[in-house]
């Protein structure tokens, strides 16, 4: 299995139920119902993983959107497939919207809907995007929630910026001495605490970018993710794969990815992503439309794999 070279599935091979399996470091990808728990089953064969990083539709601008309580009856059921496709101690990130518009909704009942699952809520994250929307008549909306909960006592490695902890003048008294800030510190960079404002936002002049794919995070918060919440080797669990960013920073992480998603066309995308980033080194199209690519240039690029 080993020296067999993987390649990238014709479209119409990747039906419902489909999983590709990566010869190389065992990754898989698989076109599921993230709600269905026998295509969860087959997805993960028995194995358990440490980390679910879940990025659902938020309800909100893209994809169906439905009422809010047939949403959060549809999340109940993934998340249910999610904790138990993970192991007895595993962490469980799930990135969500709120709509101003709407009651800050899908959010808060989301929250209130896990609060009948076996987990604690361990952490509430905003990624702050650098460019918002909304009107003049309101606050900019520029945030991205993450919630962090825990399924009994899996690992947190604390992490730091690359942000220089410069601040001086904030003394405490450590043994009867003043101390300044930076004496009493393991490191001379910032923890990235629970806002997360030094991640650069996805967008089309990025190397990271996939055009087709408007829902797309970046690469450096799962990384941050991967880093305080699993250790190398580690299983991680995406069910909602979409341009595939979990199953690449796992694979530059040297983690093994189980991910997954409804749509063929992005089972394959993500597929596509994994092997242009081993053959290329890049990380995404930039702005160029993966996915439209004519049939000379798609054949120009299967020949890659
Ligand atoms: C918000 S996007 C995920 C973005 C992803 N984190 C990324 O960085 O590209 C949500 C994805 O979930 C997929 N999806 C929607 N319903 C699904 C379901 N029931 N099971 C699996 N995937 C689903 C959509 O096709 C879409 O690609």
């Amino acid at each position: 299995m080993a020296n067999q070279r993987p390649h990238v599935p014709e479209l119409d091979d990747i039906g419902p139920g489909y999983v590709w399996r990566d010869p190389i470091r065992g990754h898989r990808v698989g076109c599921i119902d993230a709600a269905n728990p026998d295509h969860v089953r087959a997805l993960m064969d028995g194995e358990a993983a440490v980390l679910a990083i879940q990025d659902p539709p938020y309800n909100l601008v893209t994809f169906d959107i439905r009422k809010t309580g047939e949403y959060i009856e549809w999340c109940s059921k993934w998340v249910d497939n999610t904790l138990d496709a993970l192991a007895d101690n595993a962490s469980v990130y799930i990135w969500l919207g709120a709509d101003q518009k709407n009651d800050f909704q899908p959010l808060p009942d989301f929250m209130i809907m896990m609060r009948t699952k076996s987990v604690r809520p361990r952490s509430f994250i905003t990624l702050r995007n650098q460019r918002g929307y909304g009107t003049q008549k309101n606050w900019m909306a520029v945030r991205q929630e993450l919630l962090y909960y825990v399924k009994g006592n899996p690992v947190f490695h604390v992490q730091y910026t690359d942000i220089p902890k410069k601040t001086g003048g904030y003394y405490k008294m450590v043994n009867g001495e003043l101390t300044e800030n930076l004496e009493r510190s393991n490191s001379g960079c910032i923890r990235p605490a629970n806002v997360w404002y030094d991640i650069q936002q996805v967008f089309y002049r990025l190397e990271e970018n996939v055009k087709p794919c408007y829902a797309q995070k970046p690469l450096p918060a799962i990384e941050r993710i991967m880093n305080a919440s699993s250790d190398p080797e580690d299983l991680v669990v995406d069910f909602f794969a979409h341009s595939g960013t979990t199953l690449l920073q796992a694979e530059i992480s040297g983690r093994c990815c189980f991910t997954a998603d409804i749509d063929p066309g992005y089972c394959r995308l993500t597929i596509h992503r994994l092997l242009r980033y081993r053959q290329t080194g890049l990380t995404g199209w930039q702005n160029e439309q993966p996915l439209n690519v004519t049939n000379a240039r798609q054949e120009e690029t299967m020949q890659l794999f």
